[in-house]
């Protein structure tokens, strides 16, 4: 394995942090860089440019909120409460939030200063949140619908493996109240997810859909891979640290071993940096791009495993997997400094078949990586999710 310095990564990767801060101010920067550079969130569908819509601003607070907890320098922590701000009202008002993501906003945005601060609006917030999250349950095939309005009979009962890591939300607003509702949805989406989505060798569907009537599984579709039976590498990553997670919060066995599963797929198809391309089908040779940010992603999810096993060989292979790809990032993946680009992690990709963001920097990896960088730091670090 390459020998790192993690803390001079983290220097690097704070000084790009500071010079975002200053361009972005109050207003939130796009899902993926054009160029290597970060711009202003789009103007569009009414929103005005920079404003908070999608399903990727909270990692911009969450990466405030890593680097408040890394140097507990202010300025972090103040944009972070404005954040705050910002995200009661999106959930107070509902926009653009016909979507599971919620989980990956409101974890970051609202639950992370809660756990920090103990912020009381970011509480409140983060519970509305949980109860929109919450309306979009199918009961009767006990999963809940990745995309549209309830009504939408083109998205009626699709699920998708990111959705696992919106669980925790759940979780934590099942604690906050009392009310096991939460939870108990939660824990049967993943199983459900576990049973269906997951396939027979242990690689993944991206999205899944059901019948809402019957609760049937009608079968799996991709959205973003390369094909509907290939295994697109990020949903392989989401659904390692989406099942850790739900095993962290319910102790259900089956769900530390689906994760150990999948891992062992992901992990077998990794390129030679240890790095995967875009969809595990494609392999070294094949010229196609790689995805850092399902790397970044999947360090987290092999340390929240390992976390979780007993001292022993399999502890540490996950250990010294998830430190392998890491050593992989910050020695050929980190943007340095004189590149001129804003992100922190070069070369992922959000969605080849649609070419949006190829071969880019995206706000998720630069969360996941700086998740990973405080992980390795702070072994012991009180996860957000
Ligand atoms: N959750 C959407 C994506 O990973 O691109």
């Amino acid at each position: 394995m390459i020998a790192v310095n993690l803390q001079y990564a983290l220097k690097g990767v704070l000084q790009t942090l500071n010079t975002n801060m200053s361009l972005f101010v109050n207003r939130f920067p796009d899902n993926t860089t054009v160029g290597n550079r970060y711009h202003l969130r789009l103007a569009q569908n009414g929103f005005a440019a920079g404003d908070n819509y999608g399903w990727t601003t909270g990692f911009w607070s969450g990466m405030l909120w890593i680097a408040y907890e890394l140097t507990g320098n202010e300025n972090y922590r103040q944009l972070g409460e404005q954040h705050i701000q910002d995200f009661t009202h999106r959930a107070e008002n509902a926009i653009d939030l016909d979507t599971h993501d919620i989980g990956f906003l409101y974890t970051l945005a609202c639950v992370a200063p809660f756990r920090l601060i103990q912020n009381t609006k970011a509480k409140y917030a983060a519970l509305l949140a949980a109860e929109l999250l919450m309306n979009r349950y199918l009961g009767t095939a006990g999963v809940f619908q990745a995309w549209g309005t309830l009504d939408d009979l083109r998205l009626r009962g699709s699920t998708i493996i990111d959705s696992l890591m919106n669980m925790p939300l759940l979780y934590w607003a099942a604690e906050q109240t009392g009310d096991h509702r939460f939870a108990t949805a939660a824990h049967r989406h993943s199983v459900q997810l576990r049973d269906h989505v997951v396939r027979s060798d242990n690689s993944t569907y991206h999205t899944f859909y059901w019948d809402v009537e019957t609760g049937t599984p009608v079968g799996g579709k991709t959205a973003q891979g390369h094909s509907d039976n290939s295994c697109w590498a990020r949903g392989q990553a989401w659904a390692i640290y989406g099942f850790a997670l739900n095993y962290r919060y319910t102790r259900d066995e089956s769900l530390l071993a689906v994760a150990q599963r999948c891992a062992n797929y992901f992990l077998n198809h990794l390129s030679q940096d240890y790095v995967p391309y875009w969809d595990l089908v494609f392999g070294d040779g094949s010229g196609q791009p790689r995805d850092s940010s399902a790397a970044a992603i999947a360090v987290c999810g092999l340390l929240e495993i390992a976390r979780w096993l007993p001292e022993g060989a399999q502890r540490q292979h996950y250990q010294t997997a998830a430190e392998t790809i890491l050593a992989s990032l910050v020695t050929h993946y980190a943007a340095p400094a004189e590149s001129g680009s804003n992100t922190l992690l070069l070369h992922s990709v959000y969605d080849l078949p649609k070419n949006i963001g190829v071969d880019e920097g995206c706000l998720w990896g630069d969360y996941f990586y700086m998740e990973a960088l405080i992980r390795s730091l702070i072994p012991n670090w009180q996860v957000y999710w």
